[in-house]
């Protein structure tokens, strides 16, 4: 592990999207550390380096020069279905609240001109309300999502005024 990690992936899952799951530019954590096996008799583990919540980041103010953050986007599915055992689910009735913090704490722990990337799938909740949770303004991204739903943004945080 290098001394200095400047990535943090606070929601990292199975780390499906990373081309090396063990890239020791990266800190992964997930509010999870869990294996289970999959209906195809695989398993699927979620290894977090670091369980954490990303509401409530145990870092200082400006510690990453990235931030990757892919949270649960699904607020209506059973417990105890595939996705919501691979993805997560987000609260019923406080999923804004979490989505806000998410990115107040995110954004604290990014350093100024640092890059957050943000993935989300907009099948039960549009990009745009989503988009509302958070002051801070995107910089570029596939405006349309592609045919899965999902979109990939890319904030930059900005110099405090
Ligand atoms: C969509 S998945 C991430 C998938 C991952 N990016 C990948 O490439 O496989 C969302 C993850 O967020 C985690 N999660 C849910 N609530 C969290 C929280 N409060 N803090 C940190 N992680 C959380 C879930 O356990 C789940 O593993």
């Amino acid at each position: 592990m290098s001394a200095y990690q400047p990535v943090l992936d606070p929601a990292c899952g199975g780390r499906m999207f990373w081309f090396d799951k063990s890239d020791d530019r990266v800190l992964f954590g997930d509010v999870r550390d869990e294996s289970w096996e999959l209906c195809d008799g695989r398993r699927f583990d979620v290894r977090p380096d670091m369980l954490m919540d990303y509401r409530d980041l145990p870092f200082p103010d400006e510690t990453f020069r990235m931030v990757v953050l892919d949270p649960p986007h699904l607020r209506n599915a059973g417990d105890t279905s595939y996705m919501v055992q691979k993805y997560g689910c987000l609260d019923q009735e406080t999923w804004k609240t979490d989505i806000k913090t998410m990115f107040d704490e995110c954004f604290r722990v990014l350093k100024t001109y640092g890059t957050l990337i943000f993935k989300w799938n907009e099948t039960q909740i549009p990009v745009s309300q989503i988009l509302k949770l958070t002051a801070h303004k995107p910089l570029f991204g596939n405006k349309q999502p592609n045919r899965t739903g999902t979109h990939w943004i890319v904030f930059m945080k900005e110099d405090a005024k």
